[in-house]
């Protein structure tokens, strides 16, 4: 067994060292015996952590703007943005556990979620809120986009229950998010 140090550099505290493992290479799907082809699932698992790392970074997109909001619209938007940033979070559940119920792994850390993600880096600073809320509709854009073909294939592979999460859950709940941007954009606008 060998042993990791996370300590960081300029860190004012030593951490303890923590006993790990050296990182395994990637491995195929476990097999759950769920009466779908194995190339089918994988494709699958391929699109749910693709899906995931996206509501990842855009429920991180509403946290961020529900921190930072600001403006005459302050009230109403902090909550807005709080609350789609709970069902943001919501929905990222549903989309790792259906990765693991696949068989798969699903992506989890902000690093490798980072790596992953469509959807461009927001600044660190605040934008005004204009800019909020188009960087919002933008992310809510890629996710539908390639929510779409995803579930076109996998409607196509019949892995229907994926479809079913990525149509009934991710779309709808994307789509009456925009909604609601929508219209609050020409009130701030
Ligand atoms: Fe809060």
């Amino acid at each position: 067994m060998t042993t990791t140090s996370i300590t960081r550099t300029g860190a004012r505290h030593p951490r303890a060292a923590i006993p790990s493992k050296p990182t395994p290479a990637p491995v195929e799907p476990r097999r759950h015996r769920l009466a779908l082809a194995p190339a089918a699932v994988a494709a699958s698992i391929d699109s749910l952590n693709q899906l995931l790392v996206d509501t990842l970074t855009l429920r991180d997109l509403y946290q961020k703007h529900h921190w930072q909001v600001s403006g005459p619209s302050f009230c109403e938007l902090r909550v807005l943005f709080g609350k789609h940033h709970q069902e943001q979070a919501g929905l990222a559940d549903q989309l790792g556990e259906r990765v693991q119920t696949l068989g798969g792994v699903s992506i989890a850390m902000a690093a490798d979620v980072a790596a992953s993600a469509a959807i461009p880096r927001a600044p660190r600073f605040r934008e005004d809120t204009t800019t909020q809320i188009e960087r919002l509709l933008h992310a809510h854009e890629i996710i539908l986009q390639e929510a779409r073909t995803m579930a076109r294939d996998t409607a196509a592979s019949g892995d229907l229950g994926t479809n079913d999460l990525i149509v009934s859950d991710l779309i709808r709940l994307d789509e009456r998010q925009v909604w609601f941007l929508i219209e609050l954009i020409q009130g701030v606008a």
